[in-house]
């Protein structure tokens, strides 16, 4: 079997000039069109979500539009836990709280149904990409308004030049891959 490390490697390119010019965009892509790093990958983000002794112990598993929810789901399905879907806006049918936030790129507003959660659920919330660390600081808040419990924060990859790791200072933030 390939270290995570040698899949991380193997999975993540760098695509130029994406989406404009002067960025280097990491393209996650390959990683999830090879079963067997992808499988490594989940449970590797698994791993947020339990205890030391290895024991599941989270209640839900927060995925974050779009790319955090192919990650997110077979998470949740790992660790025994319900998926929750965090939206853009206008995406969700039913009641719903929203946060706006500055990405890297622009502004966004997200969501989640307001009964996602049963008070005091322990939550795991998964993505794909920390950045700015915008979208995860009002993922949180939301999640907080739902008055559920955030465990953990467990993300693929930490693009370390940009501040998300201070912005979301005081959080349980870990990452797969950091560059
Ligand atoms: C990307 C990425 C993270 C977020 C990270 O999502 O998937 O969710 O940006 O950036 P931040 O740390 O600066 O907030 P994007 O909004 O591009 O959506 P997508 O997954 O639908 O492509
Ligand atoms: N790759 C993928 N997603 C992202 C990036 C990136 O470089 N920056 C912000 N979201």
């Amino acid at each position: 079997m390939r270290s995570l490390e040698q899949v991380l490697k193997d999975g993540i390119r760098d695509v130029p000039d994406y989406p404009q010019p002067g960025v280097v965009f990491k393209d996650i892509t390959p990683l999830l069109a090879d079963h067997s790093g992808f499988a490594q990958v989940v449970e590797a983000l698994a791993a947020s979500g339990k205890d030391d002794d290895g024991t599941p112990a989270v209640d839900k598993v927060v995925g974050i539009e779009a790319r955090g929810f192919i990650l997110a789901a077979p998470v949740a399905l790992a660790l025994g836990a319900g998926f929750v879907p965090v939206r853009k806006q206008g995406k969700l049918p039913a009641a719903t709280y929203a946060e706006s936030y500055a990405l890297e790129y622009g502004e966004a507003t997200i969501e989640v149904h307001q009964d996602a959660f049963a008070p005091g659920d322990r939550v795991l919330v998964i993505d794909d990409v920390l950045a700015t660390g915008g979208t995860v600081e009002a993922c949180l808040r939301l999640i907080r308004r739902c008055e559920a419990e955030v465990t953990a924060t467990a993300v693929l990859l930490e693009l370390s030049f940009l501040p998300g790791r201070d912005r979301l200072a005081g959080e349980n933030v870990s990452a797969l891959v950091t560059v």
